[in-house]
C-alpha cells in the first residue's frame, strides 16, 4: 500500500461571511420535466463509496467503513459506507424503489440492473491531486468496461444465469447519472505546502475540469442523457461561523482556512462554468447542478428544523474523546466512543456525515431544492420515503429472497 494513501475528506473548514454563499433560490434555468431514471450510475468519493475503496484495497490499513461502529443505523454491521448507515446513493435507492446500488468492484454476487457505483474514497478529479489510482477518469472508464462487458457477456452466453444480474437495457439511455467529486482535490491540494490557493485555480481547477468536461463526453457518448452534479459541501463549517456570516468577519478570523474555503468557493464556480459549457455543447442532455455547499449551510443555519440538535453541529459522533473533530480515522479504533444519538447529529467522524443528514440532503435533491435545473423527482416519479426514517432497517426492506442479490 506504499504510495497510497486513504482518501477522506476533512471537515476542518470553516467558512466566512464574504464567501459562503447563502442558499438562494435557483430560478435562473427553466423548470424541465425529466424522465424519470431507471437506474443510477454513481461517481465521486467516500461521501457515496459503497464497497469500492474496500473491495479494492482489502488490506488498507485505515478500512475505517469496516469496523464497528460503522454502518450500525439501517444495516446493524459495517457496510462498506463511510458513516454510521445509509449515504445518498442509499436513500435515492429506496426513493426510487430499487435495490441499492453496489459497487462496481462488488466481490461476489453482484445485482446490476438497475446501475452500479463508481465512487471511491480518496478518488479526486484532478490528476494534480488524486492520491489513489481511483480517480473521476478512471472511474469513466471502469463505466464504458462495465459496459463494454456486459453487452459482451449478452452477446456470448445469451442465456447465462448471470444475465438477469446485468444493466437492464434501457438504464444507460434512462439511467440518472450522479457526480460528486473534487473535496479530496481541495485537501490534497491544502495538505501540500506548497500549493497554494493560487497553485489549485491555476492547476488543479483546470486539470479538474478538463476531466469532468471529458467524463461528460464520454458518458454523453455512452448513452447517458441526465446528469446531476453535486459540488462541493461546505466541510466543516462550524455554526459559529455560520451564525456570523451576516456579518463582516475580519481576517483575523479566518486565519488559516482562508486558503482552503477561496478553493471550495473556485471549484464550485468553475464547476458551474464546465456544466454551462456542457449544457451548450449537449442540448439533449439534462444537466443538474445540486449546490451542497448551499444546502449544507441552510442545515447548520437551521439544525433544529431539520432534527439536528444546534449544540452538536460541530461534534463528531464517533471518535476519540480529547482528539479534535478534525482528525480523521479515529472512529471506531481502540479508544474512541460513539453517540448515543447520532440522529442530532451532521457529523459522524472526522471527516463525514451522519445518515440523518444525508437523508436530508437527499430529500432536497429529490425535491428539486438547491438544484439549478429544480427537476422534482419527488413530484414526477411517485417516489416513497417511508422506508427513510431511522427505524427502517436493511432486513425489513430486503427481505431475504433468492431472486434478487442485495448489496
Ligand atoms: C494530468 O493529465 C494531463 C493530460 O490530461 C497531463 O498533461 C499531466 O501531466 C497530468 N498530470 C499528472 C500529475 O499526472
Ligand atoms: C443546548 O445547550 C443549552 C445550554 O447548555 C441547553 O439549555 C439546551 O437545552 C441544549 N439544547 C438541546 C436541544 O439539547
Ligand atoms: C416537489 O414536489 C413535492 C411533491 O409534490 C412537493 O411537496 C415539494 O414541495 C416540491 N418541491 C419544491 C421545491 O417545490
Amino acid at each position: 500500500m506504499s504510495g497510497f494513501e486513504l482518501p477522506i475528506l476533512s471537515i476542518s473548514v470553516l467558512v466566512t461571511a464574504t464567501l459562503c454563499a447563502f442558499p438562494v433560490a435557483s430560478a435562473s434555468l427553466p423548470i424541465r420535466n425529466s424522465e424519470c431514471p431507471t437506474a443510477f450510475w454513481n461517481f465521486g468519493d467516500s461521501l457515496t463509496d459503497t464497497g469500492s475503496i474496500l473491495n479494492a484495497f482489502p488490506q488498507c490499513s485505515q478500512c475505517d467503513a469496516e469496523r464497528k461502529p460503522y454502518g450500525e443505523s439501517f444495516f446493524g454491521r459495517p457496510a462498506m459506507r463511510f458513516s454510521n448507515g445509509r449515504v445518498v446513493p442509499d436513500f435515492f435507492a429506496l426513493a426510487f424503489q430499487k435495490p441499492l446500488l453496489q459497487s462496481y468492484m462488488q466481490a461476489g454476487a453482484f445485482d446490476y440492473r438497475f446501475g452500479a457505483n463508481f465512487a471511491t474514497a480518496g478518488a479526486a478529479a484532478s490528476n494534480e491531486t488524486a492520491r489513489s489510482p481511483i480517480f473521476l477518469p478512471l472511474q469513466i472508464s471502469q463505466f464504458v468496461r462495465l459496459k463494454q462487458r456486459a453487452a459482451m457477456t449478452r452477446a456470448l452466453k445469451p442465456c447465462g444465469r448471470y444475465l438477469p444480474s446485468l444493466p437492464l437495457e434501457d438504464s444507460y439511455s434512462k439511467g440518472l447519472y450522479t457526480i460528486g467529486i473534487g473535496g479530496v482535490d481541495v485537501v490534497v491540494a491544502f495538505s501540500k505546502n506548497n500549493q497554494t490557493p493560487d497553485y489549485f485555480t491555476t492547476h488543479v481547477i483546470p486539470e479538474a475540469m478538463a476531466n469532468i468536461a471529458k467524463g461528460i463526453e464520454t458518458l454523453y457518448e455512452s448513452g447517458a442523457r441526465q446528469f446531476l452534479f453535486f459540488n462541493l459541501h461546505c466541510a466543516g463549517c462550524s455554526t459559529k461561523v455560520v451564525s456570523l456570516l451576516s456579518s463582516v468577519l475580519s481576517s483575523d478570523n479566518l486565519g488559516s482556512n482562508i486558503p482552503k474555503i477561496l478553493m471550495i468557493q473556485a471549484f464550485n464556480s468553475a464547476l458551474k462554468e464546465t456544466v454551462a459549457s456542457a449544457r451548450l455543447r449537449y442540448p439533449a442532455a439534462i444537466i443538474s447542478v445540486f449546490d451542497y455547499f448551499a444546502a449544507n449551510m441552510e442545515i447548520l443555519l437551521n439544525p433544529a428544523k431539520y432534527g439536528f440538535n444546534p449544540n452538536l453541529t460541530q461534534t463528531t459522533c464517533c471518535g476519540v474523546p480529547g482528539l479534535p473533530a478534525d482528525i480523521d480515522l479515529t472512529c471506531g479504533i481502540s479508544g474512541s466512543t460513539t453517540c448515543s444519538n447520532p440522529e442530532e447529529y451532521v457529523i459522524w467522524d472526522g471527516a463525514h456525515y451522519t445518515e440523518a443528514f444525508y437523508r436530508v440532503i437527499s430529500k432536497f435533491v429529490l425535491n428539486g431544492q438547491f438544484t439549478d435545473t429544480s427537476i422534482n423527482y419527488t413530484a414526477n416519479c411517485n417516489l416513497k420515503f417511508d422506508q427513510f426514517g431511522p427505524e427502517a432497517t436493511f432486513e425489513g426492506v430486503y427481505p431475504e429472497t433468492c431472486e434478487v442479490i442485495f448489496t
